[in-house]
């Protein structure tokens, strides 16, 4: 059974079709990539996964339930993390006060009993401190961090729900290659320490290509291709998208 299916997932936004038909089945403990132009659909797709989107067409199954329709909490409560282009970090927190507040909310105790909750949660929320390698930074305003560590501290986030599956759209957007690499290393470690299964989506070819065990090409809401990176590699329409015609 696949932890996650799509099947004929569809999206039009008025005369766009930003998703079209997508059938997706994601296989636990592998790190699956959705790749594709800008426009492609992929966000969209993955707003239609989590539930932050009805779909117009289409059946979406996490641990075999059907989650279609589905509060986004509701489907973050059964193991679906995900990030969000726009983070949702408070800036004023500090980089341990945003993860701490993350897990307090996961056990159901939430924000407004912060102020009397400062001893709560703390020894998870150093494990993830850990995990994302910001121990040395806690006590940070997230306002002030660079735009890795903020990444960083959004996966941190992600990872205080305690997901079995793990939604990043573009986790090295806007990164410095030396970020990219060190961002592309965490996920992977994480990954295989956590055993966490892990969709993801990104421009950038080498990093899908080094990390992915499962790679899906979306073009104008379709599916072009998938299957494992040498496939995809040699895949001719694949190559044509990318990297033009001759
Ligand atoms: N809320 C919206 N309203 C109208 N059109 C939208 C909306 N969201 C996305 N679209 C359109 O749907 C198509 C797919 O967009 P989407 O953001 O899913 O692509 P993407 O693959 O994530 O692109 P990028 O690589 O730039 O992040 C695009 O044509 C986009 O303009
Ligand atoms: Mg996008």
């Amino acid at each position: 059974m696949a932890m996650l299916e799509a099947q004929g997932l569809t999206k039009a936004f008025g005369g766009v079709a930003a998703v079209s038909a997508v059938n997706l089945a994601v296989q636990e403990n592998r790190i699956y990539s959705i790749i594709g132009p800008n426009g492609a659909g992929k966000t969209t797709l993955f707003n239609l996964l989590s539930g932050r989107l009805p779909c117009d067409h289409g059946r979406v199954f996490f641990k075999g339930i059907e989650i279609t329709g589905l509060a986004p909490e509701h489907i973050v409560r059964m193991g679906m993390g995900r990030s969000f282009q726009v983070t949702n970090i408070f800036p004023k927190l500090t980089v341990f006060e945003n993860i701490q507040s993350t897990v307090l909310f996961q056990q159901g105790k939430g924000l407004s009993l912060f102020a009397a909750a400062h001893a709560l949660g703390i020894e998870e929320t150093e494990t993830v401190l850990d995990m994302v390698g910001m121990l040395e930074k806690r006590e940070e305003p997230a306002g002030v961090l660079s735009a890795g560590d903020l990444k960083r501290l959004e996966l941190g986030i992600v990872l205080a729900t305690k997901p079995d599956l793990l939604l990043l759209d573009e986790p090295t957007c806007g990164m410095s290659p030396v970020e990219t690499s060190a961002t592309i290393e965490l996920i992977k470690r994480i990954a295989d320490e956590t055993s966490l299964t892990v969709l993801f989506t990104e421009h950038k070819m080498d990093v899908v290509f080094s990390i992915s065990s499962h790679i899906t090409v979306m073009n104008f809401g379709r599916v072009i291709a998938a299957g494992p990176p040498e496939v995809i590699r040699a895949n001719g329409e694949v190559q044509r998208i990318y990297f033009g015609e001759g």
